[in-house]
């Protein structure tokens, strides 16, 4: 189907990530699960232009968040992602010291309470969901949120995102999303997570 929306390449190979995210996780989640909100995306907007009336466009709203956020979300987590350092394979799992880790220092007291308090939060998502390390734009803290279905954060800047949706992970965890969100943190591209930091600090919009 053709639209404003595609599919953007993963930046590294669908087998980078393993072990911790199987190549069978990765392609269909990519191929399949993202391109469908890509399509599912693009074909509402393409209803919702030919709309003449408040309520024809309000029954588009829902399919517009639903892909809409889908999109934004999936875009943001593959670049979220890295492969890993402990496998020598890249520099996913590496927390420099820098700006981004002084300020979760600061926030949570170390970075390994930061991931056990993230891996707390986020586990006990009921249902679909996505969780979040964003910056609070007021306090110009990094704090730890989450987003039930698709729905994209707006009330902090993203920084770090991880899909919780059992797509994400069943084929490879099974039903122990405690055993993925301790994986996950091996292929953490911090890189970008400090580059989407400093932006949020230095006044970028939401
Ligand atoms: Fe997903």
């Amino acid at each position: 189907m053709s639209g404003q929306h595609t599919l953007p390449d993963l930046p590294y190979s669908y087998d980078a990530l393993e072990p911790f995210i199987s190549r069978q996780i990765m392609e269909l989640h990519h191929k399949k699960h993202h391109q469908t909100y890509v399509n599912s995306l693009n074909a509402a907007e393409q209803a919702y232009a030919k709309t003449s009336t408040p309520k024809e466009r309000i029954a588009l709203q829902a399919a517009l968040k639903f892909n809409g956020g889908g999109h934004i979300n999936h875009s943001l987590f593959w670049k979220n992602l890295a492969p890993s350092s402990s496998e020598g394979k890249g520099n996913g799992g590496v927390l420099r010291d820098g700006p981004l880790k002084d300020a979760i220092v600061q926030s949570f007291g170390s970075f390994e309470n930061f991931k056990k308090e993230f891996n707390t939060t986020t586990a006990a998502i009921q249902g679909s969901g996505w969780g979040w390390a964003g910056l609070n734009v007021t306090t110009k803290r990094v704090e730890i949120v989450t987003t039930a279905n698709q729905d994209p954060l707006l009330s902090h800047v993203p920084i770090i995102g991880v899909d919780i949706w059992e797509h994400a992970f069943y084929l490879q965890y099974l039903n122990v999303k405690v055993d993925y969100l301790n994986a996950i943190w091996n292929v953490i591209n911090f890189e970008e997570a400090e580059k989407r930091f400093l932006e949020a600090v230095n006044g970028s919009k939401l």
